[in-house]
């Protein structure tokens, strides 16, 4: 499809309201594939390039900032396994299979881990066997559930994980989905109420407050034109996410500083706030 028929797409999809919107329709962008298009994967359609192409315009620095994210993903995940001793993930909005999924982190560093994936979109389901690919001593799940339905997530979660022994909650990079109205405190609480002391929850969202006028440009154009209304948070409310929880050194920081290792691109900065807490 042309440059001018994807917008065209978009704007039509722009007219419709929130609420009207059918899900998964894959002429209305979709965070999952704009998301592979910002990293350079192949699982996306036209429209998916035009809302991802109308917030590069509003805010170059979005192709590293994922990139960023994804670097963040893989050093949380591997701390935990090789020096939290976790061997349980539950990875919540786990998007299209890229490099350094968490299975394939957890499982280099401890086979045994066992990791369940849980992500609404039906693109990503359909790459689900590539995210079931687990070590011989290790073990992997999919759920297709949204994550405002934690009650589905928890259920089918226990047929894989020991809700009596600790887990890793990550909720990388998708609480900028959610709005106001879904609850978002209270869903990560409930989660984390479900999950016994010595667990740990990894989470990273957008920030408004880094980059502030592109970030908010950014969102009003993918707001226009995706199937995801964006909540961009600054660094108080995402720290508010960890309520509750022991804050790991550094804190809640740019995930780009977030204990950056020397493999990390230097010039791979982040307009997301991350950090990592621990349940006692
Ligand atoms: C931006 S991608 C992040 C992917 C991966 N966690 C990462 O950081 O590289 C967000 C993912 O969350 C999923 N997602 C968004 N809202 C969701 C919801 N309410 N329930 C389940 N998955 C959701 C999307 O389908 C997408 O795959």
């Amino acid at each position: 499809m042309s440059g001018e028929a994807d917008q065209a797409a978009g704007l039509r999809w722009a007219e419709v309201t929130p609420r009207d919107r059918q899900p998964f329709d894959t002429n209305v962008a979709h965070s999952a594939r704009v998301h592979d298009y910002w990293l350079g994967g192949k699982d996306h359609f036209a429209a998916d390039r035009a809302a991802g192409d109308a917030v590069i315009a509003a805010y170059p620095g979005i192709v590293a900032s994922v990139r960023a994210n994804r670097a963040f993903l893989a050093r949380v995940v591997r701390f935990l396994a090789a020096e939290a001793g976790i061997r349980q993930f539950l990875d919540i909005g786990t998007g299209i299979p890229a490099a350094n999924n968490t299975h394939e982190v957890a499982q280099a560093a401890a086979e045994d881990c066992r990791v369940v994936y849980v992500d609404y979109d039906p693109v990503v389901l359909a790459h689900a066997r590539a995210l079931l690919t687990s070590s011989e001593q290790g073990a992997t799940d999919y759920i297709d559930a949204d994550l405002r339905d934690q009650e589905k997530i928890l259920e089918q979660a226990a047929r894989t994980l020991d809700f009596s022994q600790p887990v890793a909650v990550m909720l990388i990079a998708i609480m900028h989905l959610l709005v106001d109205d879904d609850d978002p405190y209270g869903i990560v609480s409930r989660l984390m109420a479900a999950v016994p002391a010595g667990s740990y929850l990894a989470l990273s969202q957008v920030a408004s407050d880094i980059q502030a006028e592109q970030m908010a440009e950014a969102r009003r154009r993918y707001n226009r034109l995706a199937h995801e209304t964006q909540r961009h948070r600054t660094h108080a409310e995402v720290e508010r996410f960890f309520d509750g929880l022991e804050l790991l050194e550094p804190g809640v920081v740019a995930v780009h500083n977030w204990r950056p290792g020397p493999a990390d691109e230097a010039g791979a900065r982040s307009a997301m706030w991350g950090g990592v807490g621990y349940k006692r």
